[in-house]
């Protein structure tokens, strides 16, 4: 089954990965959320009906740990962090069209009806297990209250994730080693009564499914492997006060002294909060039951951390409780600082506050984020490639081309001059928003960006060929034709690159002399005739200095320094770290070689940097991955065992550095014409950080 084209009939609805109410937003955070507002603004913007939430997830370990270190009741703590993010998203133009949280009353009544449903379906069973226990505090230690190692891949593990390895979900009793995070003693395990989802029972449901799921690639790769090694069923409650309680029998609630497992309610308020919608608007202006149990579209767009939960667990609570399933997951890769993870305790972050602290324009970051990197590319955060990109494409192309297009109307015509548009200029606007609606249905919210750039860039050069200037005494009717072209760009301009930059989208609309929000256009606007008058206008962006930079990467530096340190200090304890996702620490190092060898020796070396262009499995061989490499000189084929730790589909666009004058070789019978260099076990490859041209040497 394939889906129709947005836009399509039925209503969509957008969603995002709800933020733990437990501790400030940094830009890895935005990129969930730029990216998903961007994405629902595009679905509009092309005339998809499209209602857009998110709500905060309240409960769970992550917030009761942290609430426990206040001192105040997690209740307390989740909603005051609540009401921190529903003031942080409008700052940076992130519209929910709904924003609730997992502990009202919308979302516990949702929850229940699904649990209860999943219940009577038969796919939930109660199994004595053994949970994890700490004997000094006589406290059951659910998810965070316990540490230990990962049984899959032996890293360092937190009770439910094993974030700093695999990445994978971990059961209650599967962690090993485990110690108490509250008093660091030993946890021992004591056997308890727990309810079951029964997710292996979906496996072939789920096979099917992420055949259908659209999205990005990582969506559905990482699950197909999970579910070809076997999938487990989930136990939903946890020995906590903290929760929604487990719903006893008709409404006999909270018969156990269980809560549902955080997982359960977190993304049921995507449905909760499309309810509040409702509600709002009334079910005649949209109907909540549209997406989630009729013919509507489900967009989810998350990181890729939560990428199992997204694509195994809840597709299958959503079947099994009769639910529509998603039509989309979006799931994007991280971003980090000095290519090590966001640590929120350390304060190895930027955080979203302290970037409108510092006086940016929140559409220079949305652009930045929604635009550096493919979606699902880890982008590590770099106050000079984000100048860079601010510099070279919002001032130098965009804002550059409609300031002068503008100033020149203004000047010689106090707005759009009389004429009417060129086939040459309708054309390309038509190319520009057929280019940004391939973009949208193709979940690539950083070609939609490009899609308007190269628009401005083709304006620049059009400009730059008519000589409008020397037209104005020579053929004013030509003149006036050139100039509403421009103006007319300007436009198309405004309509499409609004889902990325809608605060300065909207500028530039009022300086066109348009009425009403532009927000509200959809991609037939691009065409319609500029009609305005309009007066001389204001620069869209403005330059940022190099100095400006240098500050603050000194900031940047010490702070990230000081957390090195920090996590240096800590590192033999496993109390209280609170952490999202620190990097792994390195295994046993072996001793740095003794025999030197002279430079001229390293020179014989000849190491480039190039991009993968293919990537694909060598047939017979387990690890083994044949890339295409473009080393600026020639395109090199070469064999690498990166086949098992690597996602292949994600490679092509790779910086990969490449040692190019090694002997060839035949592996697999496949020839290998060079070697990539990749760190350790896990093939950590190396790349570059900015932009040196492909074949450049290394040295
Ligand atoms: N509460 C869960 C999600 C429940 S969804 C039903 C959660 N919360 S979170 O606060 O840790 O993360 C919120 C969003 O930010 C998620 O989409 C997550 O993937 C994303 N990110 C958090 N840190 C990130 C980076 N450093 N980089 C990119 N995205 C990151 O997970
Ligand atoms: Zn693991």
């Amino acid at each position: 089954m394939s889906h129709d084209e947005f836009p399509t009939d039925d209503p969509a609805v957008v969603t995002c990965g709800l933020p733990y109410a437990n501790g400030d937003l940094h830009v890895g955070h935005l990129r969930t959320y730029v990216g998903g507002d961007v994405y629902s603004r595009a679905l509009k913007t092309l005339g998809q009906q499209t209602v857009f939430v998110c709500g905060s997830d309240m409960h769970g370990t992550p917030v009761a740990v942290n609430a426990e270190q206040e001192g105040v009741s997690p209740e307390e703590f989740a909603l005051e962090w609540h009401e921190t993010y529903k003031e942080t998203f409008p700052r940076f133009d992130v519209d929910f069209d709904n924003y609730g949280h997992t502990h009202d009353a919308t979302n516990a009544e949702t929850t229940k009806s699904i649990v209860r449903a999943l219940d009577e379906a038969g796919h939930v069973y109660e199994k004595e297990i053994m949970v994890a226990y700490d004997p000094v505090e006589d406290q059951h230690l659910p998810d965070r209250y316990v540490e230990g190692t990962c049984p899959y891949c032996g890293e360092k593990a937190r009770g439910d994730e094993c974030d700093e390895g695999c990445q994978r979900h971990l059961e209650p009793g599967e962690i090993e080693e485990p110690v108490s995070t509250i008093t660091g003693n030993p946890a021992e395990y004591h056997e308890r009564s727990h309810k079951f989802f029964a997710v292996s029972a979906f496996e072939d449901y789920l096979s099917e499914f992420l055949d259908r799921l659209e999205g990005t690639s990582n969506a559905r790769n990482q699950p197909r492997e999970w579910i070809e090694s076997g999938l487990q069923d989930w136990c939903i409650t946890r020995d906590m006060d903290w929760g929604i309680d487990y719903p006893g029998e008709g409404d006999d609630d909270g018969e156990t002294d269980l809560v549902l497992y955080v997982w359960v309610d977190a993304p049921i308020e995507y449905i909760s909060s499309t309810k509040q919608y409702t509600e709002r608007v009334g079910s005649d202006t949209y109907d909540w039951e549209e997406p989630w149990r009729e013919d509507g579209e489900i967009v989810h767009v998350i990181g890729r951390d939560i990428i199992q939960h997204h694509s195994i667990f809840w597709p299958a609570m959503l079947n099994g409780a009769g639910y529509n399933e998603p039509r989309a997951i979006m799931a994007s890769g991280f971003v980090t600082l000095g290519g090590k993870g966001f640590s929120t305790s350390r304060d190895r972050a930027v955080w979203a506050d302290e970037y409108l602290d510092e006086g940016f324009h929140p559409d220079l970051l949305r652009y930045y984020l929604a635009t550096n990197g493919g979606f699902q590319q880890d982008v590590d955060f770099s106050w000079d490639k984000f100048r860079d990109r601010v510099n070279t494409e919002l001032v130098g192309t965009l804002g550059n081309f409609v300031y002068r297009s503008l100033l020149f109307a203004a000047r010689n015509y106090g707005g759009t001059p009389d004429a009417e548009v060129s086939e040459e200029v309708d054309d390309r606007i038509a190319e520009a928003v057929d280019e940004f609606t391939d973009a949208i249905n193709d979940y690539s919210i950083r070609e939609a960006g490009n899609a308007a750039i190269r628009l401005a860039q083709f304006g620049n050069e059009y400009i730059q060929r008519n000589e409008p200037w020397k037209l104005t005494d020579e053929d004013p009717e030509q003149a006036r034709q050139v100039i509403y072209d421009c103006v007319q760009i300007a436009k198309a301009l405004a309509v499409i690159f609004q889902p990325i930059a809608p605060e300065t989208c909207q500028r530039l609309w009022d300086q066109l002399g348009e009425d009403g929000e532009v927000a509200n256009t959809t991609v037939d606007a691009a065409h319609e005739a500029p009609q305005g008058s309009f007066e001389e206008p204001d620069e869209l962006f403005e330059k940022i200095e190099a100095e400006r930079v240098d500050e603050l990467n000194t900031k940047l530096e010490q702070r990230v320094e000081a957390a090195t340190a920090d996590e240096d200090d800590e590192d033999e304890s496993m109390t209280e770290d609170t952490d999202d996702d620190a990097d792994a620490q390195p295994a046993d190092l072996e001793p740095v070689v003794e025999d030197r060898i002279s430079f001229e020796e390293f020179q014989d070396i000849d190491l480039r940097v190039g991009e993968i262009k293919e990537a694909e499995p060598v047939e017979g061989a387990d690890k083994l991955a044949k890339l295409q490499v473009d080393i600026g000189v020639e395109v090199r084929q070469l064999v690498a065992g990166i086949k098992q730790l690597h996602d292949l589909e994600e490679l092509p666009g790779t910086r990969v550095i490449i040692v190019a004058n090694l002997e060839e070789a035949e592996l697999f019978g496949v020839e290998s014409n060079g070697m990539l260099l990749a760190a350790g076990d896990e093939a950590d490859i190396l790349t570059t950080h900015d932009d040196s041209a492909l074949g450049t040497r290394v040295q």
